[in-house]
């Protein structure tokens, strides 16, 4: 076991001996380095005030990726390169290529946000090419600015892709970068605490498997972007935690043949790329979970394993048939997804137990997929209701298997059986969807709360059905939905 965090900030490395394990990086860096560059807005991974850039090792590459400062811990910083708003101004003073088209572009509004905006633009000028509008929107969804003035900062992410890239100092010191990254990649298990509390981070999924059986009451944290959130505003002092951070073996995705297969800690910008070959109504989906940085680091495990209501992979995997590979020790069992989903809050998971891995089946042919995020605000916001439909017809047009999945509806994520019997041997059309919609009532009592009403829930859930049929059995919807707004636009 090694007992020092090592990473780089910048081009210095860093040594830690002693740590409190659910410190964030964002005190770390205001507190104890005096890097004051880098805000504390929400501490809930919701403004971006905080965003950090954070390279870590995928295999020969060095991948770098906005995350929130204000819900990462310090400790899983163990191997990665580490580089904050201040690191952007050369020594000699000169601004970097994304500060200077913010400042061209008037794109530098307060210094509240700005640190923040500049940090994500500096990520997506790292990793691509010519971003378009949209793309640019997505890469700053996960930063607000609450005097509205977004315009000036996307016409900065449009400016700064003419700069030089090849030459900017960062992509420059890659290689010497990776070497040193490489080099601090040890394999060995981190086990570090402050005296009263402990953290632990294995490199490999048995030490993992090990790890866990002796601690079996341990807080495991993926990307952190829920249990964040329990030590910023539920104040909670977990001990020990075992994080998988460190874990490559777990983040892979591979192409089984009829399935995908994701390792537990494949974050969601990758989770979403493979899903998006399954359906493209996947990609927007995914496209509106939480923003940038919260897609950066959190994973397919975390958003299963923490077993929330209104999650929005479980409605779409569980539509889709998929098998959840969980392990303990040496020994690992499969169950279908939905199977995981206890109670509120409550999960078929024992002590010592994690998720390893998630199967999912690729569609068939002919099979009718369709998946729909209702939420108050369409960027980083979590769903009032998710809803996920898979149905396969016979040759005579008749509905032969039906898996209908929502979020939001109960206190887990969950099958409308009723719907699905109503819907089972009868014709794909109006009238066998208008018996379906009656039968949510007996599969559903939702809640009423702050993100919407039980009356609208209900309505909601009956309604996306509808538009699954209008979708599946109306090929020219498109054309017709156009049709409808041009001519409401001429009044
Ligand atoms: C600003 C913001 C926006 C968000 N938007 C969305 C959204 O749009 N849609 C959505 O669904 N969610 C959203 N979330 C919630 C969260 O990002 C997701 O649930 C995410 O997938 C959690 O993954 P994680 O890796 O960060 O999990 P963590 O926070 O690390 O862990 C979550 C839980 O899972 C457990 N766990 C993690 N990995 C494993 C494992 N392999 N085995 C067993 N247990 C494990 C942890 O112990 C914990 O109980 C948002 C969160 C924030 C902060
Ligand atoms: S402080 Fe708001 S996202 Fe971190
Ligand atoms: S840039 Fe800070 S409020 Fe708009």
């Amino acid at each position: 076991m090694r007992e020092t965090v090592r990473f780089l900030l910048g081009d210095e490395p860093v040594e830690i001996a002693s740590c409190d394990p659910t410190r964030t990086v964002l005190d770390w860096l205001r507190l104890d380095r005096h890097r004051t560059g880098t805000k504390e807005g929400c501490a809930e991974g919701d403004c971006g005030a905080c965003t950090i850039v954070v390279g870590r090792l995928d295999g020969d590459r060095l991948r770098y990726e906005a995350i929130n400062a204000c819900i990462r811990f310090l400790p899983t910083l163990d191997g990665c390169h580490v580089l904050t708003v201040e690191h952007l101004k050369a020594s000699d003073g000169a601004l970097h290529p994304v500060q200077q088209a913010m400042v061209d572009c008037h794109g530098s509004q307060c210094g509240f946000c700005t640190p923040g905006f500049v940090m994500s633009l500096f990520a997506l000028w790292l990793n691509e090419r010519a971003p378009s509008v949209q793309r640019i929107e997505d890469a700053l969804a996960g930063n607000l600015c609450r005097c509205t003035g977004y315009e000036p900062i996307i016409a900065a992410a449009q400016r700064m892709d003419a700069a030089e890239r090849e030459q900017d100092r960062f992509v420059a010191a890659m290689p010497a970068t990776i070497a040193r990254l490489k080099s601090l990649a040890d394999g060995e298990t981190l086990s570090i605490g402050d005296g009263e509390r402990h953290f632990y981070a294995p490199a490999t999924v048995d030490a993992l498997a090990e790890l866990v059986s002796t601690h079996p009451q341990a807080t495991l944290v993926a990307g952190a972007t829920d249990v964040g959130l329990w030590v910023t505003k539920g104040m909670r002092r977990l001990d020990p935690v075992i994080s998988l951070g460190r874990i490559d073996e777990l983040r892979g995705i591979s192409d089984e043949g009829d399935h995908l297969r994701f390792g537990a800690m494949a974050n969601q910008i990758a989770v979403r790329e493979a899903l998006a070959t399954i359906s493209p109504q996947l990609d927007e989906m995914m496209r509106r979970f939480g923003g940038e940085q919260v897609r950066n680091a959190g994973t397919i495990g975390g958003n299963i394993a923490n077993g929330s209501p209104i999650g929005d992979l479980p409605p779409a995997l569980i539509a889709l048939g998929a098998t959840l590979v969980l392990r303990k020790g040496s020994e690992r069992r499969e169950l279908p997804l939905e199977a995981f989903f206890l109670d509120y809050r409550k999960q078929d998971r024992q002590p010592g137990e994690f998720v390893e891995a998630v199967l999912v089946p690729k569609l068939p042919a002919g099979a009718l997929f369709h998946i729909s995020k209702i939420s108050k605000r369409f960027d980083e916001d979590i769903s009032a209701v998710c809803g996920a439909f898979y149905l396969e017809l016979d040759e005579a047009g008749r509905i032969r298997e039906a898996r209908l999945a929502y979020g939001g509806m109960a206190g887990i994520p969950k099958r409308a059986k009723a719907a699905e019997a109503a819907l089972l041997g009868h014709s794909w059309n109006e009238a066998t969807i208008a018996t379906a919609i009656a039968a949510l009532a007996q599969d559903f009592t939702p809640l009423t709360d702050m993100r919407a009403s039980a009356t609208y829930r209900l309505k909601v859930a009956g309604n996306l059905l509808r538009r699954f049929l209008i979708e599946t059995t109306t090929p020219d919807t498109a054309t017709r939905v156009a049709g409808l707004l041009a001519e409401a636009a001429h009044g």
